[in-house]
């Protein structure tokens, strides 16, 4: 058998590796079998995600190397990949990611939460405070990931090894990075919790209006995998009577398998007055308390007022990017009626520890929150996983581990 030089550059580095693992340094996986190259899914041009390999990188005592297990793609990264909206290109995308610590620097023994971390632990990432690489979950209750950038969403550097749509990731101490030991969440649950935090974070919005209660009736416009995450919140918490809006009857049907109690497409109607009727008429005579905007639809945002009652409230959570303007009357719609409106945007670093117990919660009470991730492609087929999600006819789209 003949040995090329990268073989051997490969068995030297195992090694060293191994001998670095028992000398207490940096503790590594068990099985010895971290190659000395990392597979990352770039996007090199727009409409293209190319598989590229470049050197195994090196540990540093505050660092965790992550053997990559799944990644979500984001409606975020579907913008990257048709439009490079923040000029990124080439960049390692994916931030909806989790996987397993396989080698961690001698200085990382716990998470973000303060909870204890080793190898073999599951993990995913957060934010990335680049200015406060000590800032810690109980420091930010107020500030979202506005203020912070993201694995999955790095401008390229000698590591490569940035985002989760990768075989590994190497998640860095001195970048400020916040993780979280998520070993006792089952993988589907772990590549959905990044979504599932920007609804934990929209029901809190919502929450601090003081409206939303138990028994509210509620609204959520918009079944993408966004409004369903809400609607299967909203149940989790106790929420019995939700209504959800859409044109799509496949969704609308899986909406109630989350917790909607009825639908409605907005197909069968016609115009917004004749749809708020029918939505007061399956509310048994009333219309909503509350209502949730998730579609990024201008026309969306004009219609959610129509469903709210005098002294109701909504939640506009449906334009993470500039969707344009919508037209309202702010008379009828907000100033007579007395509406209380809240925005919401991404998450908080203490959104990330409620949305654990709320993916706990909706598997303990039997929600079907794996069946959001319609398709799952190996790593080495990353550009159809692409295409497929920008086609729309799936609702979560899923990389994994080849
Ligand atoms: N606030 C945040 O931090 C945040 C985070 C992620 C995504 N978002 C936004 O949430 C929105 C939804 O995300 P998604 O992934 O579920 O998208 P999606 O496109 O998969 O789903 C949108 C749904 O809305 C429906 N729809 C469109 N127009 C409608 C209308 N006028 N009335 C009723 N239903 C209508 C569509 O049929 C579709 O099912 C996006 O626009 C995205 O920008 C916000
Ligand atoms: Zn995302």
């Amino acid at each position: 058998m003949e040995i090329n030089n990268e073989q051997i550059e490969a068995i030297v580095k195992q090694v060293l590796s191994n001998l670095s693992g028992t000398s207490g340094s940096t503790a590594t996986a068990g099985n010895g079998s971290i190659p000395s190259k990392v597979r990352v899914a770039m996007l090199t041009e727009l409409g293209k995600m190319e598989v590229k390999e470049f050197p195994m990188p090196e540990v540093g005592d505050d660092d965790i190397l992550v053997r990559v297990e799944g990644c979500g793609i984001c409606g975020t990264d579907s913008h990257e990949y048709k439009r490079d909206p923040f000029g990124l290109i080439p960049v390692a995308l994916g931030h909806e990611g989790t996987g397993e610590i396989v080698r961690l620097g001698k200085n990382v023994t716990k998470d973000s939460a303060g909870k204890p971390v080793k190898v073999g632990d599951k993990i995913v990432t957060c934010m990335i405070f680049k200015d406060n690489p000590d800032i810690t979950m109980f420091d930010l209750n107020k500030k979202n990931v506005g203020g912070a950038d993201v694995y999955g969403l790095l401008p390229d550097d000698n590591v490569h090894a940035n985002g989760w749509f990768a075989d590994y990731i190497l998640v860095r101490g001195a970048l400020g990075s916040t993780f979280f030991n998520v070993s006792d969440l089952d993988l589907d649950s772990r590549i959905l919790i990044e979504p599932c935090a920007v609804l934990v974070h929209a029901v809190e919005r919502a929450k601090s209006t003081g409206i939303l209660r138990f028994n509210s009736r509620v609204v959520v416009q918009g079944c993408g995998p966004i409004g369903l995450i809400c609607v299967a919140v909203l149940k989790t918490m106790g929420v019995q009577n939700i209504i959800t809006v859409d044109g799509n009857p496949g969704r609308l049907e899986f909406s109630k398998k989350l917790g909607a109690t009825d639908t409605v497409n907005f197909k069968d109607y016609n115009g917004i007055e004749e749809m708020a009727k029918g939505v007061e008429s399956k509310f048994g005579g009333h219309i909503a308390d509350f209502a949730f905007q998730c579609t990024g639809s201008p026309a969306g945002h004009s219609n959610i007022y129509k469903f709210v009652r005098n002294g109701g409230g909504l939640c506009e959570l449906g334009f993470f990017i500039n969707g344009g303007d919508a037209t309202i009357n702010p008379h009828f719609d907000i100033c007579s009626k007395e509406l209380t409106i809240v925005g919401s945007w991404v998450y908080t670093l203490r959104d990330y520890a409620t949305t654990f117990d709320f993916l706990k919660g909706a598997k303990a009470i039997g929600l079907p929150m794996s069946e959001l991730i319609t398709d799952k492609y190996p790593l080495s087929r990353v550009d159809e996983a692409f295409k497929k999600a920008a086609a729309q006819t799936g609702l979560k789209i899923a990389v994994v581990a080849d």
